[in-house]
């Protein structure tokens, strides 16, 4: 396997740990995955929900947590990549791009809606930015603004296809339906977008490809697509390393395939879950919301069946039955636990 580059940054081996939020994927993950030579990715969602002031300073503690997390994470991985994924859908989105920067982040990876203003927002720092697109419409839509507004383009361009963890970037009733071929053309859509804005700025811009890699052979099969590497998060879940509460992790080893759904999400985009007594109970009715995080730009609390911020950090602290479990279609091949480096020996094995 070739190193993925991304400008000044050379990861050694071309995979890109997903962010994972709430409180999944934090420094310890991170930090592990940076070491073996890969880029770990800290997730901005609600960072600050471990912090004793969170309840009544939801922003500060926000703040002092994700710029915890990225310095442990860089002063961990040994000199190794860091990045953090932040999504556009959440309310303080600008705050946690400066305070990522502010905290030395080499790359910012954003997704959950389109990233229209994030160079401008970025303007002045070197923090690599990629986008997360899943189609060429988006990748042609945003990286043309990013060209118009700040004659800039993307340093990295994450493909996010139909199998991923978390918010998905298609419409409910297409995922059933979306083939691995179908997604394989799009892929090799997206790399000519992405070629039109190489040529324009003369650099090279690396696309990696995330959403139900597991093996050494799916990720030959995204290499002979023409892609630079790989982003993969729910075989990273059930490891030692992992941020997660065990119990989370637990979910994952006991989960079977026909326990995994895909779930309606107040985000406003549809999500991938371990089906739990939360799913039952959500789908017939409302799930009592205890206090509003204000976590989403948009969100109006009295319209919403629960909140997703209450979900998910009773998911990262082990409560699974009162939980959102997010997790990609491939977690019930998740049966053990297991270290950050006997995934990545696994993978890297010629
Ligand atoms: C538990 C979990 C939480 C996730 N949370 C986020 C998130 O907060 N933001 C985001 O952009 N993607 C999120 N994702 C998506 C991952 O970053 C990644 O792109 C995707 O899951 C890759 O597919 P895979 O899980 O099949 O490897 C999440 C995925 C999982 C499994």
């Amino acid at each position: 396997m070739k190193e993925l580059v991304i400008g000044n940054l050379v990861a050694k081996v071309p995979i890109i740990q997903g962010g994972m939020g709430v409180g999944i994927s934090l420094h310890r993950l991170a930090s592990a995955v940076a070491r073996e030579g890969g880029i770990g990715v800290i997730s901005a969602a609600q960072p600050g929900f471990r912090e004793p002031d969170f309840a009544t300073n939801v922003r500060e503690a926000n703040m002092r947590a994700l710029t915890g997390e990225i310095k442990l994470a860089k002063e961990q991985a040994k000199g190794g990549i860091i990045g953090v994924n932040i999504m556009v859908a959440m309310k303080g989105y600008e705050d946690f791009v400066r305070c990522s920067i502010d905290a030395g982040a080499d790359i910012i990876i954003s997704g959950a809606g389109l990233p229209m203003d994030l160079p401008k927002i970025a303007a002045g720092s070197d923090v690599k930015l990629a986008p997360i697109v899943s189609s060429a419409k988006a990748a042609k839509v945003i990286l043309s603004r990013w060209a118009k507004q700040t004659d800039r383009t993307a340093d990295l361009v994450v493909i996010e296809g139909p199998k991923a963890g978390g918010h998905l970037g298609f419409k409910a009733d297409e995922i059933a339906g979306y083939t691995d071929e179908m997604m394989d053309e799009e892929i090799k859509k997206i790399i000519s977008v992405v070629h039109e804005f190489e040529e324009r700025y003369n650099k090279k811009i690396p696309v990696v490809f995330g959403g139900g890699v597991y093996t050494r052979a799916d990720i030959d099969h995204c290499l002979s697509l023409g892609l630079d590497g790989v982003q993969m998060a729910t075989r990273f879940v059930a490891t030692e390393e992992c941020d997660a509460d065990i119990n989370f992790k637990l979910a994952y080893i006991n989960a079977k395939k026909e326990d995994i759904q895909i779930v309606k999400s107040p985000v406003g985009m549809p999500g991938r879950a371990i089906r739990n007594n939360f799913i039952r109970r959500t789908e017939n009715g409302k799930d009592p919301i205890e206090r509003c995080y204000g976590c989403l730009a948009r969100c109006n609390p009295a319209e919403i069946p629960y909140c997703i911020s209450q979900a998910l950090f009773k998911a990262a602290n082990g409560d699974t039955d009162n939980a959102l479990l997010f997790c990609g279609e491939n977690a019930y091949r998740v049966n053990k636990m297991s270290t950050v480096k006997e995934i990545f020996d696994e993978l890297t094995k010629e």
